[in-house]
């Protein structure tokens, strides 16, 4: 396997930036998500890597190889679509074989590599099937199969899972997993879901509107996102914007709304709050990290409940203050009835403060 290097990708389409100045190392062994929302950019940047299409500028590198004017086939990449792409008519067994066949390898060497690699991936049993006579799941190990007797320096995954229903989709996503842990495979892989690169990935690439927004992993892209969109993209429910205003008193600030309550920083928050470019603050809390009273308490704000959702293990309310919408968890035996009025205690060792301005994240330091 090799590492994969983004050099200041670019790929316009007319005046519209696909992709714009990404960036990016994918260690070798790594598993990389690409995630962000529908038409940010995933698709083409691992287009890019494969080579599937021109560059506007930016380079590629593949292990020690500058592969930016390489040809597809060239640069010992192994691609796994959504659709399989399987061959209908040839069994498992010719499947896998056939990439390895237009290589022209010998007879006895295509089939002790097919051979590992079903034995790999524990589809031996089905080599003499037809894909149509295969599960989504086994269509899927088929795949990978193809993908894996390539011996490719790196696998390029786009969405691989998203035609699978709710059920196997969890169950895959163990198994492609897996098969980089057993594997240590150079993976990029595609997805809007984040709560797949959240699981999967060592470290997730956010992307918007063609920008690469956060590069880490992924508890450190959950811990401490780098702006209100990383914020509210990553995580579920998503992470509660509240816009504030921050006014100086004495030695600390206090965000204040106009509805009328004050929450004054600890020492910490204010001193992030001081790096703001403006007044206007944006407030972010997760819904783990909020807690709900029946009566007034300290440094609680009060809300009105919206609606209450339980799901069995936990119960997510949703509150309003001052017109935003602001998650909650709380265990599934507390009893809250919409239209009440609760009392909201942030913990300021956990909450996120924004500048309301450029969007970005205020860090003490
Ligand atoms: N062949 C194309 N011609 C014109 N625009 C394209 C083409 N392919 C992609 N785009 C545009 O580039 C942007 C990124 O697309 P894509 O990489 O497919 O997004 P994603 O995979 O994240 O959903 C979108 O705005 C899309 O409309
Ligand atoms: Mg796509």
């Amino acid at each position: 396997m090799a590492r994969v290097v983004l050099k200041d990708v670019v790929k316009t389409y007319g005046s519209v930036y696909a992709v714009n100045r990404v960036s990016l190392t994918v260690e070798d062994g790594e598993f990389v998500a690409l995630v962000g929302p529908s038409g940010c950019g995933k698709t083409t940047t691992l287009n890019l890597v494969a080579g599937l299409i021109p560059m506007t500028s930016g380079e590629v590198f593949i292990g020690d190889r500058d592969v930016t004017d390489l040809d597809p086939k060239d640069r010992d990449i192994a691609m796994v679509f959504q659709n399989y792409a399987l061959y209908p008519n040839k069994s498992v067994f010719n499947n896998l074989a056939f990439p390895l066949q237009m290589r022209k390898l010998a007879k006895d060497e295509i089939d002790k590599k097919v051979r590992a690699a079903a034995k790999t991936l524990d589809i031996t049993h089905l080599l003499e099937r037809r894909p149509r006579e295969l599960s989504g799941g086994q269509q899927q190990r088929v795949a990978l199969g193809r993908a894996l007797v390539r011996d490719p320096r790196a696998f390029l995954m786009d969405e691989p899972l998203s035609n699978l229903d709710a059920k196997l989709r969890v169950q895959m996503r163990t198994e492609i997993k897996r098969f980089h842990q057993d594997l240590k495979a150079t993976i990029i892989y595609v997805t809007h879901d984040q709560l797949e690169a959240v699981t999967m990935a060592d470290k997730m690439a956010v992307m918007n509107g063609g920008f690469l927004q956060q590069y880490d992993t992924p508890a450190n892209v959950f811990a401490h996102p780098v702006n209100m969109f990383v914020a509210s993209f990553i995580g579920s429910p998503a992470m509660s914007l509240i816009p504030v205003d921050a006014t100086t008193r004495g030695d600390a600030v206090v965000l204040t709304s106009p509805e009328g309550w004050e929450l004054p920083l600890s020492a910490q928050n204010t001193a992030k709050a001081r790096k703001s470019s403006t007044s206007k603050i944006v407030l972010g809390a997760r819904h783990s990290t909020v807690r709900l009273h029946h009566a007034p308490a300290a440094g609680a704000i009060p809300a009105k409940v919206y609606t209450v959702e339980p799901t069995g293990d936990i119960t997510f309310v949703q509150v309003f203050i001052d017109g935003a919408v602001v998650n909650v968890s709380v265990p599934p035996n507390v009893v809250i009835r919409p239209d009440e009025t609760v009392y909201v205690e942030f913990d300021q060792d956990r909450i996120h403060l924004f500048d309301a301005e450029t969007t970005n994240a205020l860090a003490a330091d």
